[in-house]
């Protein structure tokens, strides 16, 4: 499959070849059905090339030779179809003439179902065998695409039609509509958009904010510019589906005004819809949009079109002279359908009137209740949760005898950070509820592992208040199920961390968050084991000074008080480290 893998490197990139193993083969035969190539730029309207036949007409099984010839060209993609049936299937296969300039494709499925060139050298015509196969249809037409230069390029050159001899005459109209309705007819857009008038005569949403379109292939752009009765709509941004706004009256999507720009191979459809709920957009097909412009280059679509402030004949068309708040989601699309999109879409802070003075704003991926949410869970149950548990695990020997209100140090700081942690988790947790108004339908299984976490983390501080005297038989059992419990929520909460940080509506970067979870994971694990190590060497020394039975008190409190040192060391360092990834995560939710 070595060879449509290059006729698509060549043809995507003109010669970039290095790239031709990052496309999946599939899209070599996509290539060969639009035969447009990828260079976003619009083809040229009057072809100057020439497709000829030596015979106007042809028997199943003969072979033909078509010459394409005209101003030296680099690229070229040779097919024959149906002339009834232009984006129907290809017809017949092609044998080489001269191979050192032109190659065989295998399109559709088809070995030497169309030709192109080999290398991108000039050349000034390109001479083929055609074969007609058994089953050939009545007439045949050639269909070329022809690369001068990476700008210039002309898309389906008709060539010659041959028919059978004993067919009825072909009737060119036909052909020519066939032809005309798989050109992409509004794509004359021809640079980025310029964000250069924004908040002076353009609305524009940026993300992020304040970004250049025109020099940022990341910069998620769309704006609004006024004329009497109309406004000038532009959008862009990197993509391979599909990008699209939405005017919503609330943050939720549903009964919202749509606006898609959907690529289809290499042309892109703009499309007018309506949401009715959180399913597949409506397409609504009346002309209500005009202007409609497009270009594709370097993986950044762009789309504009005109619509008039009000339209009253078209009942899914918001009025745009009111508020609302912008939705701007992106997305896969194949094939022309759409899919959901992958991360939650970009919604404005708080409505906006377009139509008003022209304003730059931004927007967010997440809500803030929900990067609240996060927040308030990293502290509660990356840091507080963490540090408390180390103290009353290992500092009680080494903080028992210092005193605090009344109780043992350890204990007044082990205390002081759970109820922190159980405080935290209560407040984050309704938060998710307020933001959805119920129960979140669409969030997996971290909700239930939340509110596992959530009853933990109210149950472990009651039991604690209700410990049993520390002398008590019962203490022990206390002792226990107040460790499991405590462990089993910490194992739950990480879990849920994991999962919660997959969702859409935290948006944060996508290996980095898996990456420094397991760092922070490792760091607190890796910890624990060296303080449960350092014990049990501590205990170790003790037995065995206790059986040498030699200085036994004066060894002791030596090897006691160093093993505290060590302790405090380690505690200090694991702080730092866990502060340091609290504010990692915390600074990245912030920047969403
Ligand atoms: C067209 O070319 C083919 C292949 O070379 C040949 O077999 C055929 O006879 C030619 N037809 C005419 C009319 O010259
Ligand atoms: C937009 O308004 C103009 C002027 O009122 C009108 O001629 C045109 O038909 C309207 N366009 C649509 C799509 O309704
Ligand atoms: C918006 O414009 C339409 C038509 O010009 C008008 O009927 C409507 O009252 C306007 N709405 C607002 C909120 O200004």
């Amino acid at each position: 499959m070595a060879v449509p893998g290059f006729i698509l490197g060549v043809f995507i990139h003109l010669l970039h070849i290095s790239s031709v193993a990052n496309y999946p083969n599939g899209k070599v035969a996509k290539s060969c059905h639009g035969m447009i190539p990828e260079h976003g730029h619009s083809p040229q309207s009057h072809p100057i090339h020439h497709i000829s036949v030596n015979q106007t007409t042809f028997q199943p099984g003969d072979q033909l030779k078509v010459t394409l010839s005209g101003p030296p060209f680099k690229g070229f993609l040779l097919e024959a179809r149906d002339a009834e049936d232009l984006s129907g299937p290809l017809i017949g296969s092609f044998t080489l003439i001269d191979s050192e300039l032109s190659q065989i494709l295998t399109c559709e499925d088809i070995q030497g179902s169309a030709v192109s060139h080999r290398n991108p050298s000039k050349k000034n015509d390109i001479e083929v065998y055609w074969h007609a196969p058994s089953s050939a249809p009545n007439h045949i037409q050639f269909l070329a695409t022809v690369v001068e230069k990476y700008k210039i390029y002309w898309v389906k050159i008709p060539g010659s039609i041959i028919s059978q001899p004993n067919a009825l005459p072909f009737t060119t109209p036909k052909a020519t509509t066939a032809r005309l309705s798989t050109l992409p007819p509004d794509s004359h857009l021809t640079k980025p958009f310029s964000a250069s008038a924004c908040g002076n005569t353009k609305f524009c949403i940026r993300s992020p904010l304040n970004c250049d379109p025109e020099k940022e292939r990341a910069c998620v752009f769309l704006s609004f510019m006024r004329d009497d009765r109309s406004v000038m709509v532009e959008m862009s941004g990197p993509s391979k589906g599909y990008l699209s706004f939405a005017l919503s009256h609330d943050r939720w999507m549903g009964d919202d005004d749509a606006y898609l720009c959907i690529r289809d191979d290499q042309t892109v459809h703009i499309q007018a819809s309506h949401l009715t709920g959180r399913s597949h957009p409506v397409m609504d097909s009346e002309g209500s949009l005009e202007d409609m412009a497009w270009r594709l280059a370097d993986g950044v679509i762009q789309c504009s079109f005109r619509r008039n402030i009000s339209l009253p004949g078209f009942k899914n068309r918001f009025d745009l002279n009111t508020s609302y708040y912008i939705f701007i989601a992106d997305g896969a699309a194949d094939d022309g359908r759409i899919y959901k999109h992958a991360q939650q879409p970009l919604i404005t802070y708080e409505k906006h009137n377009v139509m008003d003075f022209p304003k730059n704003i931004g927007g967010s991926h997440s809500l803030f209740l929900l990067k609240v949410h996060a927040a308030l869970m990293f502290v509660a149950w990356m840091t507080t949760v963490s540090i408390g548990v180390l103290i009353a695990r290992f500092f009680k020997p080494v903080w028992s005898k210092a005193f605090f209100f009344g109780e043992a140090a350890w204990f007044q700081v082990h205390r002081m950070l759970m109820i922190t942690t159980s405080v935290l988790t209560c407040v984050a947790f309704v938060l998710p509820f307020m933001y959805r108004g119920g129960w979140s339908r669409h969030a997996g299984y971290h909700p239930y592992l939340g509110c596992v976490v959530m009853a933990l983390a109210v149950l472990q501080p009651l039991l604690a208040a209700f410990r049993p005297p520390i002398h008590d038989p019962r203490r022990q059992m206390f002792n226990w199920t107040h460790w499991s419990m405590g462990t089993a929520a910490r194992i739950i909460a990480v879990a849920a961390m994991f999962l919660g940080m997959d969702l859409p509506g935290l948006n944060l970067p996508e290996l980095w968050k898996t990456y420094a979870m397991i760092g922070f994971v490792a760091w607190h694990v890796g910890t624990e084991i060296v303080l449960e190590i350092h014990a049990y060497r501590l205990t170790r020394k003790v037995e065995i000074l206790d059986d040498t039975r030699i200085q036994i008190l004066q060894s002791f409190t030596a090897a006691e008080a160093e093993g505290h040192t060590f302790k405090k060391a380690v505690l200090a360092l694991y702080v730092w480290g866990n502060v340091t990834f609290l504010i990692m995560f915390l600074s990245a939710i912030s920047q969403l």
